[in-house]
């Protein structure tokens, strides 16, 4: 079976082709970085309007790096949400249209669930169950998965996302938008002993988040210490110390909390270095092991969105021609897959 998938969530046109038996066969993206790095944020009308020029020229690129034709392709899977409510009815127009004219079946396909399973698009899978971070511009989750489809919220951020914590805080320190990555590169060469930033909602019970308390954190010790280059990477690794240590707890309670011994973290935010390693460093304190996909998968692609696609579509799910994306979409809403 080998499956389309689009993805046009927010500001990257993702497209590409997973076969069953074969694997990725293609895999092409597009990045409005550029774009929006002016407004110094993602700006809804103009990433729409880009990902209609953009979706229908990966599509054609995208089979002809897999050396194939429209007649090749199994079922459609298109990102339904949540995320941007124009740029998502781009590719979900797209591609159930594409679905109807081909005469196969779309699905579609939660972006969450996505960045969920895309480790799974990696040489070491990991099995079920296990707890998920989740960890985006959007979304910070953690999940007790038992399997595709079957998840149970643990916690999640009461105010900014992870990613967008990273991104405030970068746009403080004088970066340019996303600044996630940049600001990760800035605290590399940041004395981690100069301040010390809080791990929020770690000194009392529970897997919920806040976030939005270390922007303004960071913004006062600008205004105290000043904002030199070397000043400026001391709070870079400081906040960075403080999110993936307060990432760190949280998914150490959920691991005790769920008895698992399996750490999945997927998004954005999962690219990051230093949470990796520190993850990596905790896991194999508990004799577990922890699973995250290449960086290029970590964020927007759309081969997560054909994987997740796929294996829905083998369940026999299928979505109507009537078309309705979700700007909002609660993860457990979902169906378990039931294998036949
Ligand atoms: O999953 P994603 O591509 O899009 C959403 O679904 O939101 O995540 C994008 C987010 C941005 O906030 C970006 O700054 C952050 O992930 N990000 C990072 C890194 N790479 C991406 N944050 C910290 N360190 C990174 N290396
Ligand atoms: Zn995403």
């Amino acid at each position: 079976m080998r499956i389309l998938g689009i993805e046009t969530s927010c500001d990257e046109t993702g497209v590409a082709i997973y076969d069953d038996q074969q694997g990725l066969l293609a895999d092409q993206l597009y990045s409005q970085i550029k774009l929006h790095a002016d407004y110094g944020g993602v700006v809804p009308e103009l990433a729409s309007r880009d990902h209609v020029r953009k979706t229908v020229p990966l599509i054609q690129a995208a089979l002809k790096q897999a050396n194939l034709i429209a007649a090749d392709i199994d079922g459609v899977a298109f990102t339904a949400g949540p995320g941007l409510v124009g740029a998502l009815l781009v590719g979900a127009t797209v591609g159930r249209s594409l679905a109807l004219a081909w005469n196969v079946p779309a699905i579609a396909v939660h972006h969450m669930e996505g960045h969920l399973l895309a480790p799974m698009l990696e040489e070491n899978p990991p099995q079920f169950p296990f707890v998920a971070l989740l960890v985006s511009g959007g979304h910070t989750q953690l999940i007790s998965v038992t399997g595709v489809g079957q998840y149970q919220l643990l916690g999640e951020s009461i105010d900014d996302a992870a990613g967008e914590a990273f991104d405030k805080t970068a746009k403080l320190l004088g970066l340019d938008y996303p600044g996630g990555p940049m600001l990760s590169k800035m605290a590399e060469r940041g004395d981690g002993e100069r301040f010390h930033f809080p791990r929020p909602m770690t000194d009392r019970p529970g897997m919920d988040f806040s976030f939005s308390g270390l922007k303004t954190f960071a913004a006062n010790t600008i205004r105290q210490s000043g904002d030199d280059g070397q000043t400026k990477a001391d709070i870079a690794r400081a906040f960075e110390d403080a999110v993936v240590d307060t990432l760190a707890i949280k998914c150490r309670r959920a691991l005790e909390e769920t008895g698992f011994n399996r750490l999945v973290i997927a998004g954005g935010v999962s690219a990051n270095r230093a949470l990796r390693h520190k993850l990596a460093e905790m896991m194999k304190q508990r004799k577990g092991e922890v699973f995250y996909a290449r960086p290029e998968f970590c964020t927007d692609n759309g081969a997560m969105i054909a994987y997740a696609g796929m294996i829905r579509l083998k369940a026999e799910e299928s979505s109507p021609l009537e078309l309705t994306v979700r700007p909002r979409w609660p993860l457990e809403q979902l169906p378990p897959v039931v294998y036949y």
